[in-house]
């Protein structure tokens, strides 16, 4: 069936229109003015609205089996959570242990993704190295449409990727044009503070910020973008939470080389203070890596965002509830580490970035959705509300507020980080593949309805990349 949204004002990332939107099988098929609806058309009035991308997130844990535990937010439950927030699209984690199959972990986690109710798709991480995950690598991305790989640099004795990893995995990627992408932190400083920590005898969540201070991310950002450096190879890192990662993509960027950012909603809106609660349940609900911290890192984040060294904002959506995170009663470093706010983000972003004048409504969508979009080549199939885009749009309410809370959210957790939060400006319809799947409050949505997006390689950075590798191609010297 189709649908026409009349009388709203459309927001792309590089222009505002007044225009109606018509959709049909999933694709927008027109945006122009005084649109006329087909017969039997569904019709909504989006009159002092504005008419924009969907959100794409891309960075979420829907389900993941992390620290002994599961993540209690299912794909069904996460996407349908985000799209009560506006968000229509996931970009999730395939995390395979070390020594696993790339291929075998990504068939489990499509399967699991098979219950989502939004469009996804999915980052691999490479957490060991030999020649079969080399293989593996060419096979995700020519067959499997991944065109990212995530390497985490912290949790030791875990999933984290040493250097020689890091330096396999790199070159690899520029290879098949699929983005690398990092978590970092140094596994190793963390686990050395870890232990210091618990023989000082601090055994509570307020040990978790302790064991991870802001050098320890900025060494291994700085490890990170050097190894790109000098392999000729793009970059992204996820979740920079501080300003010395920050100043390392600032440095890295001016330099020229090709180095993105991504911000977390929680990182730009929370403080450390939160660890220092009496209330352990409180303060280990805030467990998450990089922890928040102090809060003169959030207003650089914030200007990191404003002025273009970080270019995306995400959540790292990875649930964990009161009973799972009291498996670190006795020892912090147990504490299953994760937050939620797939369904928030938009919402905190608006009010934080919208409403105090940091972002302009433009900007807005650029770093809710099209930056996303075309950093993982998606662009403007997402992204974008334009004639030939997947018809996933938000119509959002500026004039509407909500508080925010985990007796109301509809995320699969039993608590949240911004709860008690009051935003002016909220979704009031959300449309994935050209269907009204929540409007004002009511979600109706189809298990399994979501589909699996293939991300080709080769984004734009490639071939300038390419073309600067040859131009700094080492030559011999010719003696005789
Ligand atoms: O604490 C976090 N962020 N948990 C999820 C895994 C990760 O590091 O992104
Ligand atoms: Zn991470
Ligand atoms: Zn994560
Ligand atoms: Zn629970």
């Amino acid at each position: 069936m189709a649908l026409l949204i009349k009388n709203g004002t459309v927001i792309n990332a590089d222009q505002t229109l007044k225009a109606d939107v018509l959709c049909d099988e999933g694709k927008i098929l027109a945006v122009g003015p005084d649109l006329e609806a087909p017969a039997g058309a569904e019709v909504i009035d989006a009159a002092g609205q504005y008419v924009m991308p969907g959100g794409v997130d891309p960075h979420t844990h829907m389900q993941l089996p992390f620290m002994g535990t599961v993540a209690s937010e299912d794909f069904f439950t996460g996407t349908r959570a985000g799209l009560a927030g506006g968000t229509t699209m996931i970009i999730d984690f395939v995390i395979p242990s070390p020594q696993q199959s790339l291929l075998e972990a990504y068939g489990t986690w499509r399967e699991w993704a098979s219950r989502s109710v939004s469009d996804y798709s999915f980052h691999v991480a490479v957490t060991w190295w030999d020649e079969s995950v080399r293989d593996e690598m060419k096979i995700l991305v020519e067959q499997e449409g991944v065109n990212s790989f995530k390497h985490f640099m912290a949790y030791k004795n875990a999933i984290m990727a040493e250097d020689e990893t890091l330096v396999n995995s790199f070159t690899r990627c520029m290879e098949l044009g699929a983005m690398p992408t990092v978590h970092a932190e140094n596994g190793e400083l963390v686990y050395h503070l870890q232990k210091k920590l618990a023989e000082q005898g601090i055994t509570g969540p307020e040990g978790h910020p302790l064991s991870r201070p802001s050098e320890v991310e900025g060494e291994a950002a700085n490890r990170a973008i050097r190894f790109a450096q000098t392999l000729g190879v793009p970059l992204y890192l996820v979740h920079v939470s501080c300003k010395e990662a920050l100043g390392e993509i600032s440095r890295a960027r001016q330099e020229g080389q090709r180095v993105y950012g991504e911000v977390l909603a929680g990182h730009l809106e929370l403080d450390d203070s939160v660890y220092r609660s009496d209330n352990w349940d409180f303060a280990a609900a805030h467990v998450m890596s990089p922890p928040f911290r102090p809060k003169e890192h959030q207003s650089a984040l914030w200007k990191g965002l404003q002025g273009g060294t970080l270019q995306t904002t995400a959540t790292d959506h990875c649930c964990f509830c009161t009973d799972q995170k009291a498996m670190g009663k006795d020892d912090f470093s147990m504490i299953p580490n994760g937050t939620a706010g797939v369904e928030d983000r938009m919402m905190i972003m608006w009010d934080s970035g919208v409403n105090t004048g940091r972002l302009t409504m433009n900007e807005f969508v650029a770093v809710t959705s099209a930056n996303a979009a075309q950093i993982f080549n998606i662009y403007p199939q997402k992204g974008r509300v334009a004639e030939g885009s997947d018809a996933d749009i938000v119509i959002w309410d500026p004039a509407q507020s909500k508080t925010i809370s985990a007796k109301t959210h509809h995320q699969n957790v039993d608590f949240n980080i911004f709860e008690g939060r009051t935003v002016t400006g909220v979704p009031s319809h959300t449309i994935s593949q050209g269907k009204v799947v929540y409007a004002n409050g009511e979600l109706f949505v189809e298990e399994g309805a979501g589909r699996y997006i293939k991300r080709p390689a080769f984004a734009s950075p490639f071939a300038a990349q390419k073309r600067f590798n040859e131009a700094h191609t080492p030559t011999a010297v010719e003696r005789d």
